[in-house]
């Protein structure tokens, strides 16, 4: 959902159009001849970020929980208690039932999906494997790796637009209660990945209470930016973990989330909480693939964190790095593009991208246009199921791994490259 300008045709005249088209034609030449080598393609945090946790490196120390386990050696599959202490408020799900696992929320996103597909859900009654079909509900704009995840599992997808205050819940609510082949939906549900959305209330509500065809469908919660705020309101979500509880569908949501904007991106700690059903469901699973995860980086953290206050104020240290680059995008494109009815974007509160609105059937070609000026965006329509934006106008900016004249510079060509190609667009509809 793009908040801020509509496209809309603002110039009026073919002549303008011309002389508009002429000068951007000279301004990408231009932009080409600079040679640039510049990439917004992924949503990675700087080298000055992963620095805010250099100290995780220094640690020396015994390698003992407080409960006097020794971390060095095999066992405890749930992950440190006391590191899920510091997790369990802002993932909304009680120590007991969230699991510290090993660096990548990727990768249980996908053990998830291979447990089911392999071994019976709790309240499924076989096999997701066994079933003719399954598909997944993906709101779009969304993110490409549960796509591609999905894709090559062989879930089909169903995209579902995105609104304001989440998931269009009447689409949602509509399929999951007639299509019993429709298992599970994604969602990103606090500042989405690509849009920034932030799910209100009642669409949490409505996601725990809906009936649903399938009696093992599950709600896929990749709280990935739950503690990664823009601005200076720690924006909350409703508690979807006691809310499907709350409405006799305990077992419906497998929470996600992971340390990898917090601490290391390579090198940090992924969390799964869910019902208590479907922890020991999971634990049985996973007890086959591993005799326990790295405890000595989950007690790191915990050394570095020390709490959720900790964890707080680290956070605001990353957003004292990302906020001004989140600005220069927001300035550059207002200077360079606001007025013209060419371009919207979002203006998220926190996360890691702003998604860019040009006129339908222009994102590639703004892409292929930046691409060669030496500006690497993430592909157009990766944003979409089987990388298909059929509207072919949303562009996702990760503005957060390049040095800040880096992301000036390269917005600034952005603008160039969807003034050229808007602006050839139009005129061919003008001209009929
Ligand atoms: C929504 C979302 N989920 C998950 C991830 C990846 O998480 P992890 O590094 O824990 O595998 C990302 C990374 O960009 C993301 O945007």
């Amino acid at each position: 959902m793009i908040r801020g300008i509509p496209v809309t045709d603002a110039a009026s005249t073919v002549d303008e159009l011309t002389a508009q088209r002429e000068h951007a034609m000279t301004d990408h030449a231009a932009l080409v001849a600079l040679g640039l080598k510049l990439d917004l393609t992924r949503g990675k945090p700087s080298p000055r970020q992963l620095d805010l946790a250099e100290e995780l490196l220094d640690w020396h120390g015994a390698a003992v929980s407080e409960d006097g386990t020794d971390l060095r050696n095999y066992g405890g599959l749930q992950g440190l208690p006391e590191l899920r202490a510091i997790f369990s408020a802002d993932l909304q799900v009680p120590v007991e039932q969230l699991l510290a696992a090993g660096n990548s929320s990727l990768e249980l996103m996908h053990d998830a999906l291979v447990f089911a597909l392999l071994g019976v859900v709790p309240g499924g009654e076989r096999r997701w494997v066994d079933e003719p079909e399954i598909a997944f509900l993906c709101p779009v704009p969304g993110y490409d790796r549960h796509f591609a995840l999905s894709e090559r599992l062989g879930v089909k997808m169903i995209p579902v637009p995105m609104t304001a205050d989440g998931p269009d819940m009447d689409v949602v609510e509509r399929l999951v209660a007639e299509d019993p082949r429709v298992k599970g939906i994604w969602c990103v549900p606090k500042y989405s990945n690509p849009d920034g959305t932030v799910y209100a209330e009642q669409t949490v509500r409505r996601l725990a209470s809906m009936p649903t065809a399938a009696p093992d469908f599950r709600i896929f919660w990749d709280n990935a930016y739950a503690v990664h705020h823009l601005t200076d309101e720690s924006v909350q979500i409703a508690d979807l973990l006691a809310l499907c509880a709350g409405h006799g569908n305990p077992d419906r949501p497998f929470i996600f989330g992971s340390t990898s904007k917090i601490t290391f991106a390579g090198g940090g700690v992924a969390f799964f909480g869910s019902s208590p059903a479907n922890i020991v469901w999971w634990l049985a699973s996973t007890a086959k693939r591993s005799i326990g995860p790295d405890k000595i980086n989950q007690l790191r953290h915990v050394r570095f964190l020390r709490d959720a206050d900790g964890l707080h104020e680290h956070m605001r240290r990353h957003a004292a790095l990302i906020r001004p680059k989140f600005d220069a995008v927001e300035k550059v494109l207002s200077a360079e593009l606001g007025g013209t009815g060419l371009a919207s974007w979002t203006s998220p509160a926190g996360g890691y991208f702003i998604s860019l609105q040009v006129p339908e059937g222009c994102a590639r070609e703004v892409v292929a246009k930046a691409k060669q000026a030496g500006i690497a965006l993430t592909p157009a329509g990766a944003t979409h199921p089987y990388g298909n934006d059929p509207a072919d106008c949303l562009i996702r900016i990760a503005p957060t791994y390049p040095e800040l004249p880096e992301v000036e510079a390269a917005i600034a060509g952005l603008a160039v490259c969807v003034r050229l190609v808007g602006t050839e667009k139009l005129l061919r509809d003008h001209q009929g």
